[in-house]
């Protein structure tokens, strides 16, 4: 007999289960293969990042990277001095960005953990970023989501995302959050629209919602058209939103 649910931790993990068992993907197997032509394999950070520090909105802090991957963010924010911590489930994405942060003599913290066990401090960070990690994140996931970001930022703090863009040219399912259970699938990672993220982050200001601009091969940034980019900012505690 299979266990009972009893908690929401409990049903989140059976969640979790009812769409694993319909996947083969493993991150560890994505990244063991390093010499593909995956653009963000490339040891850029996103424009929008770039972006953010010449319009002197972001100029130094803590930072909290999720899903970092091999972690050209992560090392960009710390080329600009900022401390960060760095966070990934696969194995091999970290070993990949800890060998590259050494040649580069870069200091990141990585933190091998799925984000959902991660124990962090309450208001620690001036920064969450996300490129590409959210929109592998199960609907049911999304609160938890949510609370995590809540948890980890300062008020005043920014979050900054890069994610599938709905029907976009490099994916973004359009499925429904009712049709991932059905079909026991996210179709390679969900694709969101202004609209949606609007509504979901909608505790935060909103500072810009855009497409990822189309960087030139001599830009040194990653920037491709199918995905969406944002960033919002958690409001300070004396103006809540009701
Ligand atoms: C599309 S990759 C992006 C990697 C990196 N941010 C980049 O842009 O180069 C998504 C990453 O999210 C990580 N990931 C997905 N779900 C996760 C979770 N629940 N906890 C931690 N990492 C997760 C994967 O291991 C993978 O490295």
């Amino acid at each position: 007999m299979g266990k009972a649910i009893c908690s929401v931790k409990d049903l989140l993990s059976m969640l979790d289960e009812l769409l694993k068992e319909e996947s083969t993907f493993s991150w560890d197997e994505f990244y063991s293969k390093r010499d593909r032509n995956v653009p963000f394999f490339r040891n850029f950070p996103d424009e929008n990042l770039v972006g953010y520090f010449k319009k002197g909105l972001l100029t130094s802090g803590i930072a909290l990277e999720l899903g970092c991957g091999p972690g050209r963010n992560a090392f960009f924010l710390a080329q600009q001095g900022w401390k960060v911590d760095a966070v990934d489930a696969s194995h091999e994405a970290l070993e990949w960005g800890m060998e590259r942060a050494r040649n580069q003599k870069i200091d990141v913290n990585f933190i091998q953990s799925n984000i959902f066990e991660l124990d962090v401090a309450d208001g620690n960070y001036d920064l969450v970023y996300d490129s590409g990690c959210f929109h592998h994140i199960p609907p049911h996931r999304r609160m938890s989501y949510l609370e995590l970001i809540d948890k980890a930022l300062k008020p005043g703090g920014y979050f900054g995302l890069t994610c599938f863009v709905e029907g976009g040219e490099l994916g973004g399912s359009s499925i429904s959050d009712l049709e991932v259970y059905k079909l026991r699938t996210m179709q390679g990672g969900l694709g969101f629209t202004e609209e949606k993220l609007r509504h979901i982050f909608r505790d935060y200001e909103v500072i810009e919602i855009r497409r990822m601009r189309q960087a030139t091969e001599d830009e040194r940034v990653f920037g491709v058209n199918g995905l969406l980019i944002a960033l919002f900012r958690k409001r300070n505690a004396a103006h809540p939103t009701i």
